[in-house]
């Protein structure tokens, strides 16, 4: 009935369908928001035309506002003229017909709808608070108008997706389709069963109160989590506006909070973000033509903390998985840990019991290599040390069929020795899991010499179809992300022998907005773990930084939590860290015998001897062509170091400080400390020509 490129008009029979084609998500593109408008302007016109449908092509309804027109000069239409102004006065019903998702100006578009039925997989939600807005097309007014204040509220703060069974609960879904129904059908059927239903059913004339205390009680429920931000307190003002004010006064406060919030550097950091999340899956030295293998038939080597979680990653994501040890008891007890580890998310609330038994159901201990050689991927999670890691991967390449993948999860082994004994190098990667490896997002690729490109794609593939963020990372010693990191671990140290304290460089990084300081990571660790990576650098260069102060809780048995004491103390049974006067002895005595002079050190001071000292390794990461963008190391940081998403990722940071700035800074430290300072070629070069980090050039993957 009518063409445009992105929204077309079809007809069958008394019912008008609108159709949005904007690959590959039906975002609000260009063009798509007028099409819209047109396209309803049309149907209404029509006197054959008794209801209207709206629907998405391909993959999903509508995704929401095109995240990549913000910041820009795009026009957005004055209040009064947007399509849920014209859904709004529109004298015939419309049915949205949802599949995939309708998120952010998706929903909001349902919302204007007068009907909403969706296939059982979709998902509904304003997402907007992830990327520093607020939903800015009448979400916020229209949404507890359908569900409440309370669940609005939590929906918007939360921007979580909401499958249609339970937006179906709430009241944001009229109907949910049976499984298998075809939905342009459906919708065209609901449409004509609706089409002489008046009054028309208006989100807009519903009324909504609330207890004015939920606003406050909500405020203070997010603190936490929203430390150093303003979006989720307006998405929290604006759900307020919504039950204190008429719906077009609503409206326009809506408006006024979104504009505020739309250019804010918390904006532009979570949309950095988004796009970096996406971009880090691409692999642009690789072939077009090689896809992943899909892999079916997953094991796990190693029942360790690493190797549980990573089974557990598996069978949360709905495959069966084996997992072995080298002992009975030593699987009984893996099996243990995974088993309380379930129950404790169970006693949260956060997984069901049913859920829990389907879940451990998919995983299968076996006693020895001849149960899993059928296996098409394998993961080694054993203990830490190439003298154990090689034997396995001998026996692994001798038992497993010859197709399979065979990757190691290990966080700073070279992957070509490693590689080197077996005879199918090219199907063997590295694959870093983060710890809790259950929970952490990011997942370390981490790519050998002869690794073939669909060995790598393979294990970026593994990783997103477990849930998580895949990164490629060069085989250099720590990989990308605690190669990066491994400056920032040093430097805390030695703040302390120039006089800082745990406390005061802990209390630095999380008002940064990092959930804990890293000293108190380092006690949740177990500061072992890094005292054996410095025993081995050390060995292995003589100029290696000692760190005397660590060294010397280590030697202590200062563990961190698990011995109750490392860099601060513990109470039987707590976590919570209490500063401790030893420490602050310990520090002392070990900076006097060094004789290094004691200072005072101002916040900025703190963070910047910390970051600064990574961004200068991680430009030599892509110096030397270990990463394939600055933008994956933010990623990394993001998901395997608990970075603050709005702060985009340590290199977008050190961009808002300015190359110059941090080049200078970490001059003046080089004359000031030494070789541990001096600045790399690249970041040199970078500040020479005023260039970005994100927009820096690394070598070719090497
Ligand atoms: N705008 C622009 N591009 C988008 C987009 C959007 N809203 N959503 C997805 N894309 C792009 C991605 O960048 C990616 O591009 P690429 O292939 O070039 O890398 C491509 O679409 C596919 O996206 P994913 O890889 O993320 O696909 P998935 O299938 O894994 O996920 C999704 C789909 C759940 C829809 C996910 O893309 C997503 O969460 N999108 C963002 C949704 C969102 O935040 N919507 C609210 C926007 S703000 C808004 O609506 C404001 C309004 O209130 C005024």
């Amino acid at each position: 009935m009518s063409e445009s490129p992105v929204v077309r008009l079809e007809k069958d029979g008394d019912v008008a369908l609108i159709i949005v084609n904007y690959p590959p998500v039906n975002a609000l593109g260009p063009g798509v928001a007028d099409g819209i408008v047109d396209c309803l302007n049309k149907a209404n016109a029509d006197p054959s035309v008794k209801s209207l449908v709206l629907m998405g092509d391909g993959r999903s309804f509508i995704a929401g506002a095109d995240i990549r027109g913000f910041g820009t000069n795009r026009k957005r239409p004055p209040i009064g003229q947007r399509t849920y102004d014209v859904m709004d006065a529109s004298p015939k019903p419309i049915v949205a017909a949802i599949h995939g998702y309708a998120l952010g100006g998706g929903l909001e578009n349902a919302m204007g709808c007068h009907y909403r039925i969706a296939v059982p997989s979709a998902k509904v939600g304003l997402p907007e608070v992830l990327i520093g807005i607020l939903p800015g097309g009448g979400g916020t007014q229209r949404l507890p108008r359908l569900v409440g204040a309370q669940t609005a509220l939590e929906m918007i703060t939360s921007g979580r997706h909401v499958p249609a069974p339970e937006a179906r609960k709430l009241g944001i879904l009229d109907e949910v389709l049976p499984e298998g129904t075809d939905l342009r059908s459906a919708a065209v059927a609901y449409a004509r069963k609706v089409a002489d239903v008046r009054p028309l059913p208006r989100v807009r004339d519903k009324s909504v109160t609330a207890d004015p205390a939920i606003f406050d009680a909500m405020r203070k429920s997010i603190a936490r989590r929203a430390r150093n931000q303003t979006a989720p307190y307006h998405c929290i003002a604006a759900v307020e506006a919504a039950c204190t004010m008429d719906f077009e006064a609503g409206i326009r406060r809506e408006n006024e909070l979104f504009l505020e919030l739309e250019n804010a550097d918390e904006a532009k950091a979570l949309r950095y973000a988004f796009f970096a999340e996406r971009e880090v899956a691409k692999l642009p030295d690789l072939p077009k033509d090689v896809a992943p293998y899909e892999f079916k038939d997953p094991a796990v080597i190693g029942a360790g903390t690493m190797g549980g979680g990573i089974a557990m990653s598996f069978a949360d994501f709905g495959y069966d998985v084996k997992i072995m040890d080298a002992t009975q008891e030593a699987l009984d007890r893996g099996m243990e840990r995974i088993k309380a580890n379930y129950a404790t998310s169970v006693k949260r609330g956060s997984l069901a019991q049913e859920e829990m038994e389907r879940r451990l159901a998919r995983i299968h201990p076996v006693a020895g290599y001849d149960d899993i050689k059928d296996c098409d991927v394998v993961v080694e999670a054993v203990f830490e040390r190439m003298d154990v890691k090689k034997p396995v991967f001998a026996k692994l390449d001798e038992v497993m069929r010859p197709d399979a993948f065979l990757f190691s999860n290990t966080s700073a082994l070279d992957m070509d020795d490693l590689a080197s004994v077996t005879k199918r190098a090219d199907k063997v990667a590295g694959t870093h899991f983060f710890s809790p490896a259950n929970v952490m997002k990011l997942l370390e690729v981490v790519r050998p010499a002869e690794a073939s490109p669909q060995t790598l794609m393979t294990a970026m593939a593994l990783g997103r179809k477990i849930g998580k963020i895949s990164a490629m990372a060069g085989n250099t010693d720590g990989f990308v992300a605690n190669r990066s990191r491994a400056p920032f671990n040093s430097e805390m140290v030695i703040l302390l022998e120039e006089g800082c304290l745990p406390e005061q460089v802990d209390k630095v990084m999380v008002d940064f907005g990092y959930p804990m300081g890293p000293f108190a990571v380092g006690d949740l660790a177990g500061l072992d773990i890094g005292a054996e990576g410095r025993k081995r650098r050390a060995a292995a260069n003589p100029n290696y930084r000692k760190l005397p102060i660590a060294d010397k809780l280590v030697e202590m048995g200062r563990y961190g939590q698990k011995t109750g004491a490392g860099w601060y103390r513990y109470e039987k049974g707590d976590r919570t860290p209490h500063p401790d006067p030893e420490v602050a002895a310990i520090i002392k005595q070990v900076a006097a015998e060094m004789g290094v002079p004691q200072k005072d050190f101002t916040d900025t001071e703190i963070l910047q001897r910390l970051l600064f000292s990574s961004v200068n390794e991680a430009c030599r990461i892509l110096e030397e062509g270990k990463a394939y963008r600055a933008s994956d190391v933010d990623v990394m940081w993001l998901h395997g170091f608990g970075f603050p998403r709005y702060r985009g990722g340590l290199m977008y940071w050190a961009d808002g400080i300015g190359v110059k700035n941090v080049y200078n800074q970490i001059a003046a430290w080089h004359q000031q400390y030494g070789e541990r300072w001096a600045p790399s070629k690249l970041l040199r070069e970078l500040a020479e020509t005023n260039t970005p980090f994100r927009q820096a050039k690394p070598a070719p993957f090497a």
